[in-house]
């Protein structure tokens, strides 16, 4: 069952008219200087403001205007803001969004518009905002969008490499400025709210979602939240800029702690992913809930999404796993009331329906838990938003859920409202639309791809390149595909081989920059010039989720995939590059080998041996150029491994601090060229 709808200068004065936008990026900066701070609404005499209701006076307090508001909503208008449907669902008939008083909408992964551009991305979130604005009390919607690097959903957008590369860079301000960025194309395309960063501390590699985790430290997670300082600002009083989104910490907590569980391996199940974490008390509050903190407390995280896995703390003697969205004493007692998150808490896609009991008694566990809105996608006439809201409606007039939990869940949602300007600025700004996927940002995307490379072996200083001095021979799988460098959520929910966005391949980095002959042949059957330096681009295919973990289901849903099943995920490198690689480093005069996958990959020992530089590349994005600027000097090898490096998949999970820790490359890990 398709888990998901298959289917972009310096800001100056913000004048009465609007803001003038120049993209401009400088070093170190923020990438788009902070825009001097709107006028909430049109100015209005005193005597107008005085006569409009409270809430609608943007001069009050949030809180007083949450206070006021609340006061004025009935029961369904309360439940219908903790509703969030899916794109799909409204798109027939976008009066759906006032009949069904929806707090928001999302796009799940791949769920476009058609043309899929910034501005149709726009117009149809300015659609459905004109629906929510014609209900009784004209509360905005929030648009949800999986902006995980980039906003790759959206085609246009510049595409960034995914965390797991992040995390290599080691560079906290470069990732503030890629989210930024990221920040300023997702709301000038429509969305308002990021579901991102993923501040998943990820454990064992076998985990499809690991290229999503900044690395398997939380210590190194914690360092790359400026990411959230990137989406939202610096300040919740940024929120409502043009250049900033919602923000989200996801998932809570531990969805990279879960244990591989053999015996699904190949039965179609996920064998990792939405697992569940058998750990102490100790190591989650070190591993899944530590990066929780800062999150909240240094940064401002404005919304959280709880984990679908589940958490059985063996030392509880219980034996039970809890899910996470299940969980009141982590949502409510530990980030809600510990914590002091003012936030709101957003559910995973169906995640309550995984659930045990009825409907009725999911949706009762999930809001009694803490959780705020809920992502029920799939709606018809008895199912999805509306089920959600018949349901709750009933819980509520039967007291199993009470107007206290709905009234603080409601409050946090409208506090982020006010706090995104959206009652005095609903529509999209589209000052920044120019911006989308312009070179300034796609620069940001090549310098953040050139410092996530990390160089494992560099035999006699192979290493750097000299440009013009010998001709060069490419080969691989990777070295000249767009949509295996971009990885899961582009385009599509899944990525794709054949899916397309503007940018560079590696091999049009290469071709760029080696100043002399270049011969591409992907399987290495052309015969290697004498004297060439061979580059091999190796690696695995898009998938995202549960669809990459090793030995978990295949997808065939993509368009351009012709429902022919995907690899199935195994950390091997395919024969065909493993062949590519022994015909290239025996004929070439030195021979790099770059690795590009969304984690690390077995090289066996015999390989290893007949490779002059190895380099781990990640999933690079858009700008495959950033790795050529590596491989021929223009810019230093400086990263670092974020997860340790495997010998065999045997090995796995494994993480510095472990008892006989001995990968091939330990965590940290990185040459300089
Ligand atoms: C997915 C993911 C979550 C994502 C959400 C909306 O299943 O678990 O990370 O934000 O659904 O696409």
């Amino acid at each position: 069952m398709p888990h998901h709808i298959p289917t972009s200068g310096r800001v100056v004065a913000a004048g009465a008219a609007g803001v003038l936008a120049l993209g401009v990026l400088a070093a170190g900066s923020p990438a788009v200087a902070r825009p001097a701070p709107q006028h909430h609404g049109q100015h209005q005499s005193q005597h107008q403001q005085s006569h409009k209701p409270a809430y609608k006076n943007p001069r009050l307090p949030v809180s007083v205007r949450v206070r006021d508001l609340l006061s004025r909503m009935t029961l369904a208008e309360k439940i219908g803001q903790m509703t969030q449907a899916e794109r799909a669902d409204v798109t027939a008939d976008p009066t759906l969004v006032a009949q069904w008083n929806l707090g928001s909408v999302l796009s799940g992964g791949g769920s476009v518009p058609t043309p899929n551009t910034p501005t149709a991305f726009a117009d149809m979130v300015d659609g459905f905002q004109a629906q929510a604005l014609k209900t009784r009390l004209g509360i905005p919607l929030l648009y949800g969008i999986d902006a995980v690097h980039g906003d790759g959903n959206i085609y246009g957008s510049t595409v960034f490499p995914h965390d797991i590369g992040l995390g290599a860079t080691r560079d906290p301000k470069l990732v503030e400025k890629v989210e930024h960025v990221t920040a300023i194309e997702t709301r000038a395309s429509g969305p308002n709210w990021a579901f991102a960063p993923c501040i998943c501390v990820a454990r064992d590699d076998r985990w499809g979602r690991t290229y999503e985790s900044f690395g398997e430290s939380p210590k190194l997670v914690e360092r790359m939240e400026t990411a959230i300082d990137g989406f939202q600002g610096k300040s919740v009083k940024d929120l409502s800029h043009p250049d900033h989104v919602l923000a989200t910490a996801k998932h809570f907590a531990g969805d990279g702690l879960t244990t591989y569980d053999a015996s699904k391996a190949g039965t179609g199940a996920y064998p990792i992913d939405q697992g569940v974490d058998q750990v102490s008390k100790a190591q989650f509050a070190q591993l899944a809930l530590a990066p929780y903190v800062p999150a909240i407390k240094k940064h401002h995280v404005q919304s959280v999404m709880p984990s679908f896995s589940s958490v059985d703390f063996t030392n509880d003697g219980l034996g039970n796993p809890v899910k996470m969205s299940a969980n009141k004493a982590l949502i409510t007692g530990w980030l809600k009331n510990q914590q002091r998150f003012k936030g709101l808490v957003i559910s995973d896609w169906q995640a309550i329906r995984q659930l045990p009991g009825t409907y009725s008694d999911q949706v009762a566990t999930g809001v009694n838990a803490g959780i705020d809105m809920f992502m029920e996608p799939y709606s018809g006439s008895a199912t999805g938003a509306p089920q959600f809201e018949a349901t709750l409606t009933s819980l509520v007039n039967d007291g199993t859920v009470s107007m206290a939990r709905i009234n603080d869940a409601v409050s946090r949602i409208l506090r982020v409202k006010f706090e995104l300007g959206l009652f005095e600025h609903p529509y999209t700004n589209r000052s920044l639309a120019n911006t989308i996927g312009d070179k300034a940002h796609h620069e940001v995307a090549r310098q953040a791809a050139a410092e996530s490379q990390v160089l494992l072996t560099n035999k006699s200083r192979t290493l750097p390149l000299k440009p013009g001095r010998h001709p060069v021979y490419v080969a691989g799988s990777n070295a000249d595909n767009i949509g295996n460098q971009a990885g899961g959520w582009t385009l599509t929910w899944q990525g794709g081989s054949t899916n397309v966005i503007p940018g560079t391949t590696i091999l049009d980095g290469i071709e760029a920059e080696a100043k002399a002959p270049v011969t591409y042949s992907v399987d290495a059957s052309t015969p290697v010039p004498a004297g060439a330096d061979g580059i091999v681009v190796v690696g695995e295919t898009p998938y995202a989720e549960g669809y990459g973990d090793v030995g978990g289901p295949q997808w065939a849903f993509d368009p351009g995939d012709n429902n022919v099943p995907r690899p199935a995920k195994t950390m091997m490198l395919s024969d065909a590059d493993t062949q590519a690689i022994k015909t290239v480093c025996a004929a070439a005069r030195s021979c790099t080998v770059v690795v590009i996958s969304g984690r690390p990959m077995i090289i066996p020992p015999d390989l290893l041996g007949q490779i002059d530089s190895l380099v781990a590349g990640w999933l690079p994005g858009s700008e495959g150029i950033g790795v050529a600027d590596d491989l021929f000097g223009h810019h230093r090898f400086t990263g670092k491994l974020p997860v340790s490096w495997p010998r065999t998949v045997a090995q796995e999970p494994i993480n510095v601090g472990d008892a006989n820790y001995n990968p091939l490359f330990r965590f940290g890990y990185g040459l300089r060229d």
